[in-house]
């Protein structure tokens, strides 16, 4: 239950147990709901304790999030349990063949055909792994799969297809977890699988086989998260701590890769420098708030490399017929490492011949295996579903490789990068003094409780700070947002302008943006003339904004491509405190889930 506790943040529509208890029997309890439903019910109707057992949250894809749909799914008459993660996309004509054999289902999911499956063939082969064999050769689509069977004890069979499951290596016990958050707990030792391999775990044994049943070797590596890191440690909520955590998750991304002043990236000097010179274009691939990251970074690599970049969401670029080139760098970011959208993406690049670099937070997860090379974010595991200092420090990794290129490239000068690399290093520091703007942005955020659409402008890297800001307050307080670059307004969206609407203003610096901060101001007098109520995000002692402004959130002085990183940081408070403010669960939002995958 405590693994399946650090897990939830992965999904919290449903939740369920399988032990095997001392006596040899299968017992399983399952509900609906976040995982306190299965403790209440665990403390109502307790199971027999056993030392063998599997464990699932659920995010529902295939049918509703009821106790039936929840896992475990039963075969093999009740004698075995099975968990999975993914879609199996042929579960129709599996479903049938099943059905026409006298099979009957108890759940609408695509994962109980793969349950009456494992135990049909149970039956015929007696072992669990060699079962398991049979049927993932039947089974299309993206899954982990985990199972127990009761005539088995001590035995747990894993198998997993482009969706994630990595294995803790314990004293005389030994896990698997979605991800290491499960079971750092117990142990730091961990072995990543690879794709299309099973796995068979006993309390002394790990043994990993392909598909085909033929050994494969996986490579051990250490879990540098500790177990306090996943905990909220005091405060209210994880994303409480997390917002507050953002000036040391940059920093720690910046350590051991800035040396006498200068980036040297290392991951990326053994990537190929050479081949990072010969780069003619560069793709971003990534979904949501990583994609915002990227689009923010483009301001930065095109300036200071000057090598074109286009950002794409990876659903939209992996689905089109992208041009692809040996000298197209794609670069992924995704904090969990596991986004089914983006990792397909990855894979079809680098089949089509892109070399491929991934921003990831994740130790062990399958992007960055998938990559040439890594760079992580090590902003520490980030629980609560909406992304916060993994955010800021993909930001900070992503500036990290943009002034890694422009050295090799030879686009800035010593001087030039060493102006650059001094304004990366001192923004831990000015993100900290952002955070003390918190209280009057909660005060803020109570008084628009009834509040039923925000807009939010900016231009320049302001613009994808504003849709950041509108992602963050649709999923965290459901309210209708929207982020517009502020020079489109008057083309269309200036319409949706009324009396009292709330319109976060995203201000570029008067000094270091001379040239924009006059356009935003004269943005901000075409929408306040038509009612809107505007809420300035503004350096300290921009005193040009101060008249047309009902409230003005100050940030720190700092050069025009480093706003982002101080202002999102009201924007996320805002969320958060509007979603307290309106008794929302600010860390499982509904309908989400932290690592989304599925395409
Ligand atoms: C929003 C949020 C999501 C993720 C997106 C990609 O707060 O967290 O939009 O950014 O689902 O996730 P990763 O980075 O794990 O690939």
């Amino acid at each position: 239950m405590g693994g399946l506790r650090r897990l939830e943040y992965r999904g919290y529509d449903s939740a369920g147990i399988a032990v095997i208890d001392d006596h040899g029997k299968l017992n399983t309890a399952k509900r609906a709901g976040k995982l306190a439903m299965l403790t209440a019910e665990l403390e109502a109707h307790p199971i027999n304790n056993g030392r063998t057992g599997i464990g699932h949250t659920r995010w529902a894809t295939h049918g509703g999030p009821t106790d039936q749909n929840a896992h475990p799914h039963l075969g093999d008459n009740g004698r075995l349990a099975l968990i999975h993660n993914g879609i199996i996309e042929n579960f129709g004509p599996l479903r049938d063949e099943l059905l026409a054999e006298g099979f009957a289902f108890t759940s609408e999911t695509d994962s109980e055909v793969a349950a009456l499956l494992l135990g049909r063939e149970y039956q015929r082969v007696g072992d669990l792994s060699e079962a398991f064999r049979t049927v993932v050769a039947r089974l299309e689509g993206a899954f982990t799969l985990l199972a127990v069977h009761q005539d088995q004890p001590g035995v747990v069979v894993g198998a997993r297809r482009n969706s994630p499951l990595v294995i803790g290596l314990g004293d005389g016990e030994n896990f698997l977890g979605s991800d290491v958050a499960a079971f750092v707990e117990y142990t730091h030792r961990a072995l990543a699988i690879g794709q299309d391999q099973i796995v068979t775990i006993t309390p002394d044994l790990v043994t990993i086989t392909d598909f085909d049943g033929n050994a494969v070797e996986c490579e051990e590596f250490e879990v540098a998260w500790d177990a306090s890191a996943s905990e909220k440690g005091g405060w209210s909520s994880f994303m409480a701590k997390e917002v507050s955590e953002q000036p040391d998750a940059i920093a720690n991304t910046l350590r051991g890769r800035i040396t006498d002043g200068h980036v040297v990236v290392p991951e990326l000097t053994e990537f190929g420098d050479d081949v990072l010179a010969g780069i003619r274009r560069i793709v971003i691939i990534a979904c949501g708030t990583a994609a915002y990251a990227g689009q923010t970074a483009k301001y930065a690599i095109e300036k200071w490399a000057g090598v074109p970049v286009d950002v794409e969401l990876s659903h939209e670029f992996r689905y089109r017929d992208p041009v692809i080139t040996d000298d197209t760098l794609v670069v992924s970011i995704s904090q969990s490492g596991e986004t089914m959208d983006t990792l397909m993406a990855v894979k079809y690049a680098r089949e089509a011949g892109a070399k491929t670099i991934s921003i990831c937070n994740t130790q062990g997860a399958t992007i960055p295996r998938e990559s040439d090379a890594v760079i992580y974010t090590h902003a520490g595991p980030e629980v609560a579903v909406a992304s916060t200092k993994a955010f800021v420090s993909q930001i900070a990794a992503l500036y990290l490789f943009a002034l890694h290129l422009a050295r090799v490239r030879g686009s800035l000068t010593e001087a030039e990068l060493a102006v650059q690399t001094a304004e990366l290093q001192a923004i831990p520091d000015k993100v900290a003094t952002t955070l003390l703007e918190a209280d009057s942005i909660r005060q803020l955020a109570q008084w628009m409780t009834d509040t039923r659409a925000v807009l939010f402008l900016g231009r320049h890297v302001g613009f994808p700070i504003a849709m950041e800001g509108a992602l963050k307050l649709k999923e965290l307080a459901y309210i209708h947002a929207e982020g517009f670059a502020a020079g489109e307004l008057k083309h269309g969206p200036i319409a949706l302008i009324e009396p009292g609407q709330p319109v976060f203003v995203i201000v570029p610096s008067p000094r270091g943006s001379a040239h924009l901060h006059p356009k935003v101001v004269s943005n901000i007098q075409e929408i306040r003339a038509r009612g809107a109520r505007i809420i300035a995000i503004a350096e300290i002692g921009d005193a040009a904004v101060l008249p047309f402004a009902d409230t003005v959130i100050h940030i720190p002085l700092a050069a025009p491509l480093f706003e982002p990183f101080l202002a999102v940081v009201p924007l996320q408070i805002f969320a958060m405190e509007l979603s307290i403010a309106k008794g929302l669960d600010v860390d499982q939002p509904r309908n989400l889930a932290k690592s989304v995958t599925v395409e």
